[in-house]
């Protein structure tokens, strides 16, 4: 039995669940691009992409680089701004070159429909996307994945990359992250 952090809710996905699901998508990237001559590069988007991206990538047969790119989409704890900015870069020369971005969640889609136009003016030579976590209802911007995990419905999720103030990212699921406790937890950090 997993054991739940206390600020969790409720345990969405549990390790095993996503290790398969993992392994279905690997799956079916490796033929996508099984008669690619050039490696492909994995487009990371730090820092939820960590536990997603590390054990896709060890699935995966065919041949891969590995970039990261850092976006900065949450100005508050639990909400996106509309304006993702860019704060690191790729650092490979991307121009002509397969690219996989390689996400946790997508939400609203700004911030991947900003890497995705990114990593085109820089002349990809295409750009797809794969997410562990979907949650379709709440898009805004007109961009969709080319493999997802999951969809899910629009709640605080926590673990397994995603995080709340930047913590809970190593838990090895996901959850529903419990925010009558977080509200709690805030009100007593203003309040010292
Ligand atoms: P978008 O630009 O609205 O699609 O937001 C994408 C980014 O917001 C993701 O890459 C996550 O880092 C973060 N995010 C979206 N939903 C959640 C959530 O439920 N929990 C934690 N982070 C989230
Ligand atoms: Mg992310």
């Amino acid at each position: 039995m997993l054991e739940k952090h206390e600020l969790v809710e409720k345990i969405l996905l549990s390790t095993d669940v996503i290790n398969n699901k993992i392994i279905e998508l690997a799956k079916s990237v490796n033929s996508y691009y099984k008669d690619n001559k050039e490696p492909i590069i994995l487009v990371g988007i730090l820092r939820g992409c960590l536990p997603f991206l590390s054990q896709f990538m060890l699935n995966l047969k065919i041949d891969c680089l590995v970039d990261f790119m850092y976006v900065e989409s949450y100005l508050g704890k639990t909400k996106a701004v509309n304006k993702p900015k860019i704060r690191m870069d790729v650092i490979n020369n991307v121009k002509g070159r397969d690219l996989l971005i390689v996400e946790d969640i997508i939400d609203s889609g700004n911030s991947l429909f900003k890497i995705r136009d990114h990593l085109q003016e820089l002349g990809a030579k295409s750009v797809k996307i794969i997410t562990l976590l979907d949650k379709k209802s709440k898009r805004v911007a007109k961009i969709e994945a080319d493999w997802y995990g999951f969809e899910v419905s629009d709640h605080f999720l926590v673990g397994y990359g995603l995080d709340y103030d930047e913590k809970l990212r190593n838990l090895p699921y996901v959850g529903i992250a419990n925010l009558n406790k977080i509200a709690i937890l805030e009100k007593r950090k203003k309040s010292s």
